[in-house]
């Protein structure tokens, strides 16, 4: 029997306009499930630093409405923008931020991400569907902890009630409900959400204009560009005139899907920036810290996300980077490896359980330059079928003799 961090069991009830959630103080944060219970195939798409949080500053909006006036719009929509810049300072201005990632972004992966300097995570997408009806999905697919603020929890959908009902769930334990308007996929078209929504623009206001009139939390959205500009810009205005408090651009269009392949257009991110007055985030091309400042500088966004350069390198944000981006003599040995970072890992991951799925997953990305340089290991990781916390760290030890030593480089 072991531990599984499931927070959330508690009923809503979708006829009503506030929750039926007990406090969070009331709610015991994990419950005891048998992790052994927890299918590892249940997961949608099973593909596809130093900030303490104890130095947050308090959470002001939780006791705020987001008030929304029918008569006047424009002065409506400057009092929510005014409250939606509010909220982002409350919450610190994080500029340096775990993006979403299913299967990736789970919870042991978004603290070892904020110790080296993140200062803001998403979870990985849910799907608001089976998390508003299926306990075990919300027990093994969602966990979070005190120390794992701000977070943005991010959900799929396509209907405007369901999508409240999961909210209404997350909703004492974040900072932002997040709508994802970006997953290119194929089980997205399949599904109808993510950026397949892009061709349904007066669902997709229906969606954040519910959240945003029922949730006290604010509303973000996460989005890919239209192939044209004007598109893109009047989406962009059209999602913060519907109640949207943050926007993150990510800069491809739903075609683009391969990131080595398409760059990411900092150009467009910047022109949403320009065209709304809500924060903006921007994401892509970011493999190190050089990029992270370029891209803030170039885009004007006000926070950065990353997802695959961190997967390989969770200490990016802390201005380590992999040797595919050593400048010769400007570069040193930063003291820390991804061998390093993985036995971090573990650890987290023990103390935060979840499903082996995606330790193995991380340990894949995280170990990639160690297993080409010992290629037998990562075979017999990938033969042994039932993982042990023990046998994992074995592993890494053995890496770790058997490998000379790879490096993570800072900037001398
Ligand atoms: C393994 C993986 C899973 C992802 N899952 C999600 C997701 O759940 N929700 C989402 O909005 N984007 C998801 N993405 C997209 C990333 O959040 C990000 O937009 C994209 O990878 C571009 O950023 P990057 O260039 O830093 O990788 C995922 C990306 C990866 C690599």
């Amino acid at each position: 029997m072991r531990l599984l961090c499931a927070p959330l069991s508690s009923k809503v009830n979708r006829h009503q306009n506030k929750t039926t959630l007990p406090s969070l103080l009331s709610l015991p944060l994990f419950s005891m499930v048998d992790y052994e219970e927890v299918n590892p195939d249940d997961g949608l798409c099973a593909v596809i630093g130093n900030l303490s949080v104890a130095d947050m500053p308090p959470k002001e909006h939780q006791e705020e409405e987001i008030v929304v006036s029918r008569r006047d719009p424009t002065w409506g929509n400057c009092e929510r923008i005014e409250k939606a810049w509010k909220h982002w300072r409350s919450i610190g201005e994080p500029k340096f931020m775990v993006a979403p990632m299913v299967d990736n972004s789970e919870l042991p992966f978004r603290m070892l991400c904020r110790k080296y300097g993140a200062n803001a995570a998403y979870t990985p997408m849910l799907h608001s569907r089976i998390f508003s009806e299926n306990e075990k999905y919300r027990s093994s697919e969602f966990s979070t902890c005190k120390e794992d603020r701000p977070l943005f929890v991010q959900f799929c959908a396509n209907d405007p009630d369901t999508l409240l009902e999961a909210a209404r769930v997350v909703e004492p334990y974040c900072d932002y409900v997040d709508i994802n308007l970006g997953c290119p996929q194929r089980i997205a078209k399949r599904g109808y959400y993510g950026a397949f929504l892009m061709e349904n623009l007066p669902l997709v206001k229906s969606l954040v204009q519910n959240l945003a009139a029922n949730l006290k939390v604010p509303i973000s959205c996460k989005i890919r560009i239209f192939p044209s500009l004007e598109d893109t810009i009047a989406y962009a205005r059209m999602l913060e005139e519907a109640g949207c408090s943050l926007l993150a651009v990510h800069g491809r269009t739903r075609d683009e899907k391969d990131g080595k392949k398409f760059r990411a257009d900092w150009n467009v991110i910047k022109a949403v920036k320009e065209a709304v007055k809500i924060p903006v985030l921007a994401n892509g091309n970011v493999r190190h810290m050089e990029d992270v400042l370029n891209c803030l500088e170039q885009t004007g966004a006000d926070g950065v996300l990353s997802a695959e350069t961190l997967l390989e390198n969770p200490a990016l944000f802390a201005g380590f980077h992999t040797e595919e981006w050593n400048e010769k003599d400007n570069d040193v040995d930063g003291g820390l490896d991804q061998s390093d970072l993985a036995l971090e890992y573990l650890d987290l991951c023990q103390q935060y359980p979840i499903p082996w799925r995606m330790i193995r997953s991380h340990l894949h990305k995280m170990l990639g330059d160690w297993f080409r340089n010992q290629p037998h290991v990562r075979e017999e990781f990938n033969k042994q079928s039932i993982l042990t916390f023990e046998w994992l760290h074995d592993m890494v030890t053995r890496l770790r003799k058997e490998c000379s030593r790879i490096p993570l480089y800072v900037k001398n």
